[in-house]
């Protein structure tokens, strides 16, 4: 059982400020996430990200107990005395607090939502799948968000403004038997939010889910099969991608059906936040793309991240 509350965010990447940061919740053990490593606890609170120059950081804490209150469809949440993060009931806005000194790490991020809440399938309602794929629950409560982040990371100061995301995942054994290989990843591509998952059960099986945003209204929600194709370029960028391969350039999006057209995307990987070995790589990343039939095309930015087991 997993529980991470991923909340990103992501700076000016095009104008060289490489600041970015990602903090995740958990309530999971090295049997159920096998990219955790502490076996005397399932509560860790961890931040993690980039400084301006580049420089990636990361802050792991493991507090003795942990609490969640869930308001209407917000929740209030703290693991231990240092790590915290509160939202208003109608979810819109967050806040998530780091203050730890023994760790060195200090201050808060806010997030207020720009994109409705979805889950695997589409938008929220009574009776909706949380089942991304066999084992694995996901719930998207924040698509798309202006992030304003401000910590001190072990006497640096990390400050911008730029999208943030929440969601949640949860599975019920551990995470690398269910899954084969995953691609994820949600950015602002001109006027659209975008979040895209395409991963492969243990057996090969491909599941899909493609949600696209515009002024605050869902424009696709689907887990249909080819709803959204992720397929890596350059680098080593097979397909699908042995645990033993090289990490590929970039990602190439087809979002099938965006108000009835075909969306392709290109994802260009910018700067690394997480290598764990050949299995796992989080990446802030520049989008470049429109329709197929030529209509329309923006650039934006994007987090992303590949799972290869
Ligand atoms: C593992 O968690 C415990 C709390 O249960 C903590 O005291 C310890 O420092 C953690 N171990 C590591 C290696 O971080
Ligand atoms: C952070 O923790 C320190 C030491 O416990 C405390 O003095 C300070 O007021 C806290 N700051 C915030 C913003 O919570
Ligand atoms: C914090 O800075 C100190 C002194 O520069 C360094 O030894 C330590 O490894 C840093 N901690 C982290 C988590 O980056
Ligand atoms: C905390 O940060 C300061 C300033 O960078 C550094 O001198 C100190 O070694 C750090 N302490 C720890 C415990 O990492
Ligand atoms: C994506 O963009 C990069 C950089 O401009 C380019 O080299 C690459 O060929 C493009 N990939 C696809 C699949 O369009």
């Amino acid at each position: 059982m997993a529980l991470p509350l991923v909340l990103a965010s992501l700076s000016k990447l095009t104008e060289g400020d490489l600041s970015s940061v990602v903090a995740t919740f958990y309530t999971a053990s090295p049997a159920g996430f096998a990219a955790l490593s502490n076996t005397t606890t399932i509560l860790e609170a961890s931040l993690t990200g980039t400084l301006a120059d580049g420089s990636p950081f990361s802050f792991s804490i493991f507090p003795a107990e942990a609490s969640v209150v869930a308001e209407i469809d917000g929740s209030t949440g703290y693991w231990g005395p240092s790590a915290s993060w509160s939202s208003s009931p109608d979810a819109k806005h967050w806040t998530i607090h780091f203050n730890s000194s023994s760790d060195n790490v200090s201050g808060s991020m806010t997030l207020t939502s720009l994109a409705p809440p979805h889950l695997p399938c589409g938008a929220v309602k009574s009776g909706a799948t949380e089942m991304l794929m066999p084992h694995i629950g996901w719930a998207n409560a924040v698509p798309d968000a202006v992030a304003h982040v401000h910590f001190h990371i072990n006497g640096t100061e990390l400050a911008f403004t730029g999208p943030g995301y929440h969601d949640k995942n949860w599975g019920d054994r551990q995470f690398f038997e269910s899954v084969g290989s995953w691609y994820w990843g949600h950015g602002r591509l001109g006027p659209y939010s975008i979040v895209w998952f395409d991963a492969r059960t243990e057996t090969g099986v491909e599941h899909f889910s493609a949600y696209v945003a515009k002024d605050g209204k869902i424009v696709t929600g689907s887990c249909a099969n080819g709803s959204v194709v992720a397929r890596p370029w350059g680098g080593e960028d097979m397909y699908p991608p042995p645990a033993t391969t090289q990490n590929p350039d970039g990602f190439e999006l087809r979002f099938a059906d965006v108000e009835g057209r075909e969306l392709v995307v290109n994802v260009t990987t910018a700067v690394t936040l997480v290598d764990f070995g050949a299995v796992y790589e989080r990446w802030t990343g520049t989008l470049e793309g429109g329709f197929l039939d030529g209509k329309g095309h923006w650039k934006g930015l994007a987090l992303l991240e590949e799972f290869k087991i």
